[in-house]
């Protein structure tokens, strides 16, 4: 799938804007907090409805306007389609061609995107945390049925958590701890099984992508780590683990089992790379499983998603650009933000189009095309 033309509208540090875009490479070059993060962004916010730097929606918004309007008109394999999506101080309005959508769990999946951006490096540096909202939003795009049980289970965890808190001073009411933990344990086990699921499937493809990228001396693995310590989990063990951790629970006021604090272990021929990999190796990781993430959606949707680097283009060496080039050429829409053209490789720019965000405004051409004046926002 491509992005044809993509407008925006108090988005950001955008008052007004509307690009048109090819189907390949698109390089954005530009000076620091001239608005290129915030164009792909807005792309990743189109696609997914949630910013990867922010949870505020509200920042979203240019300063000192009542909300933020993103549009896009989008080809895929068998339709075209145009996307909308309003942010507004009271909540958020998608509409898929021109139709409002009621849930926006539904209309997630429509466009399909992979950002790498430097913040990624947390996928084998940073905490669980940052894994698992990896999981949760790659599973998220290709599933909403994912994102259905997710929402319940975190609607469950909070009711039960408020529930040890009371239970704390007042236990009375222990009956309806059983009933919120089965209703949660329901909820838990699709979420743990659709994520081993995903991890299975993006170990395969990050296998091979890896060793292309090390010359076939590093073998990459990934594993899920679930809290409660069981290689197999099913609806009873899990049930069981809660309900002997009732006491525990209530002392703490909180769930100390769940999806909530599953992880997954990165490791580079059997090393944890977390905690043994070398920059490189832990940059190299994170690369692999992106692109393996590419494949594995292709896998599933029989259609590319749209990549968007943000600023770790130029960070990578000759080999790794040589093999990222290879999985997105002539099949992977791109967009790669860069401060400096300088360090991209020439067949990169070779096959790609060219623009230069100055203060919010987007010219077709480099920062060297002084005659090329034409903006494309209106
Ligand atoms: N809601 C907002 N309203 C107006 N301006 C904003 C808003 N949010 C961010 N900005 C500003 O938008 C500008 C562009 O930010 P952005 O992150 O897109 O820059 P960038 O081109 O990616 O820069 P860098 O090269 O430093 O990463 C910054 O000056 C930022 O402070
Ligand atoms: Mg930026």
């Amino acid at each position: 799938m491509f992005i044809n033309r993509l407008s925006l509208r108090q988005f950001r540090n955008y008052q007004e804007a509307s690009v048109e875009f090819k189907k390949n490479i698109n390089i954005i070059i530009g000076n620091n907090a001239q608005g290129k993060t915030s164009l792909i962004e807005s792309i990743y916010v189109l696609s997914t409805t949630k910013s990867h730097r922010t949870s505020k929606d509200s920042q979203l918004i240019l300063f000192n306007e009542d909300f933020a309007r993103i549009d896009a008109d989008i080809t895929r394999e068998h339709d075209d389609l145009k996307l909308s999506l309003i942010i507004s101080k009271k909540g958020k309005r998608a509409s898929y061609n021109g139709v409002d959508q009621k849930k926006l769990s539904e209309y997630v999946g429509k466009l399909i995107v992979v950002m790498f951006a430097p913040e990624d490096l947390c996928l084998v540096k940073g905490g669980p945390q940052c894994r698992r909202r990896f999981m949760d939003m790659e599973i998220g795009q290709l599933s909403p049925s994912y994102l259905f049980h997710l929402g319940q289970y975190s609607k469950l965890l909070k009711q039960r958590n408020e529930l040890l808190k009371q239970l704390r001073t007042n236990r009375t009411n222990e009956l309806l701890l059983d009933v919120i933990t089965e209703q949660l344990v329901s909820h838990a086990i699709y979420v743990v099984n659709s994520r081993v699921d995903f991890l299975n499937k993006l170990e395969l493809f990050s296998k091979r992508i890896h060793s292309d990228i090390s010359n076939g001396l590093e073998d990459i693995g990934l594993s899920y780590v679930n809290s409660f310590k069981e290689l197999e989990l099913s609806e009873e063990i899990m049930l069981k683990k809660y309900k002997d951790l009732y006491n525990q629970d209530i002392q703490l006021g909180s769930t100390s089992l769940g999806p909530h604090r599953d992880d997954f272990s990165v490791s580079i021929n059997g090393v944890n790379t977390h905690q043994f990999g070398s920059q490189g190796q832990q940059r190299t990781a994170s690369l692999s499983m992106k692109l393996a993430e590419i494949e594995l959606i292709h896998s599933v949707l029989n259609e590319y998603p749209i990549l968007l680097l943000d600023d770790v283009l130029s960070e990578l060496d000759d080999a790794r650009q040589t093999q990222l080039l290879n999985t997105i050429k002539n099949k992977v829409q791109t967009f790669i933000t860069t401060t400096s053209i300088d360090g991209i490789d020439e067949f990169v720019i070779e096959l790609a189009d060219i623009f230069t965000i100055n203060n919010a405004k987007i010219r077709i051409g480099d920062m060297n095309d002084a005659g090329n004046d034409e903006y494309t926002t209106v």
